[in-house]
């Protein structure tokens, strides 16, 4: 695995691949966990040369956010990049100009609700530095996590409407066998917390199988899940049932791919979480049976 500390060391190194190898690149903030780890064997499956940035990038952080706390554990992230066989591992020091970035990118009506709505700037300052990072390694595939499923619908959206050479890769959550979310911020969790904290996966499961059961209402579904919080004393950010691709708000529930999304601060961490809704829609019955002729 050879380690890249600059732009130009990274373009120097993937230059004389790119003619011949296709190139996935995950990019991370580091503090690398077993969501990270899939994304990474996925980006194996999909072409030659796995690409994996490392960069805890200032722009998506707000005022009095954890931009100084967030975990940063290189040495143990780059020993589990080697070992799960990445070929490039990119840690630039900065990808801003030092007077700061004059010329960023804005994501408009995807990011006015859910994360964007409490974290106003965030999902700029995400995309800015995405497109940064593709515009470096220019990657065939690029591989995103469905926790952040917000950000990965904004980033499928970046990459349709400015036409961007990259085809994005969707990849589901992966959950510690308590059903927690695994997040780099898990880290901020005592075992009080994370006791805590499983309300977040429990409520969601909760609806989707209340939805599954044939419950339609938004505002029922939101109930049973409020009602989980209260008992676990967790003041939710947002709670959410959005449509799956255009995140318009939902209010009953039909064939149109719906997920509920959560986020809520636990002791230190703020986490967040989705899962999909599915109705049990039953097939269509037979029109045309032996007895009916
Ligand atoms: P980070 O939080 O490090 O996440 C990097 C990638 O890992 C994202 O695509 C995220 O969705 C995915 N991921 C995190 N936890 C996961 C889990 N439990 N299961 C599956 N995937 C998971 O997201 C970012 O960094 C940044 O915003 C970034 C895209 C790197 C831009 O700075």
């Amino acid at each position: 695995m050879r380690i890249a500390h600059s732009a130009d060391e990274l373009r120097r190194q993937l230059k004389p691949l790119r003619s011949h190898q296709t190139i996935a690149f995950v990019p991370t903030m580091g503090c690398l966990h077993a969501g990270h780890m899939n994304l990474i064997e996925k980006a194996g499956e999909l072409a030659d040369i796995v690409v994996v940035s490392i960069y805890v990038n200032p722009l998506q952080f707000g005022t009095g956010e954890d931009l100084d706390a967030y975990p940063r554990t290189f040495d143990v992230d780059a020993a589990l990049c080697a070992g799960a066989g990445v070929n490039f591992l990119f840690y630039p020091a900065t990808l801003y100009p030092k007077s700061g970035p004059k010329i960023t990118l804005k994501a408009t009506r995807l990011s006015n609700c859910l994360c964007g709505a409490s974290r106003p700037g965030h999902f700029d300052g995400v995309i800015t530095v995405v497109n940064i990072l593709f515009n470096i390694i220019q990657p065939d595939f690029a591989v995103f996590g469905e926790k952040d499923w917000q950000q990965l619908t904004i980033i499928r959206r970046m990459v349709k409407d400015l036409q961007m050479p990259v085809e994005i890769i969707g990849s589901e959550i992966i959950r510690e066998a308590d059903g927690l979310a695994m997040s780099s911020r898990n880290r901020y969790l005592s075992n009080t917390d994370h006791s805590q904290a499983l309300a977040l996966s429990q409520a969601l499961t909760a609806m989707q199988q209340s939805a599954l059961a044939g419950e339609t209402s938004v505002g029922v579904l939101k109930h049973i899940a409020q009602s989980i919080f209260d008992t676990a004393s967790i003041q939710t950010e947002y709670l959410d049932v959005r449509s799956a691709n255009s995140l318009k708000a939902r209010h009953i529930l039909d064939k149109q791919p719906a997920r509920a999304f959560v986020a809520a601060r636990v002791g230190n961490a703020r986490l967040i979480d989705n899962m999909p809704l599915e109705l049990n829609i039953s097939p269509e019955p037979a029109t045309c049976t032996e007895d009916s002729q």
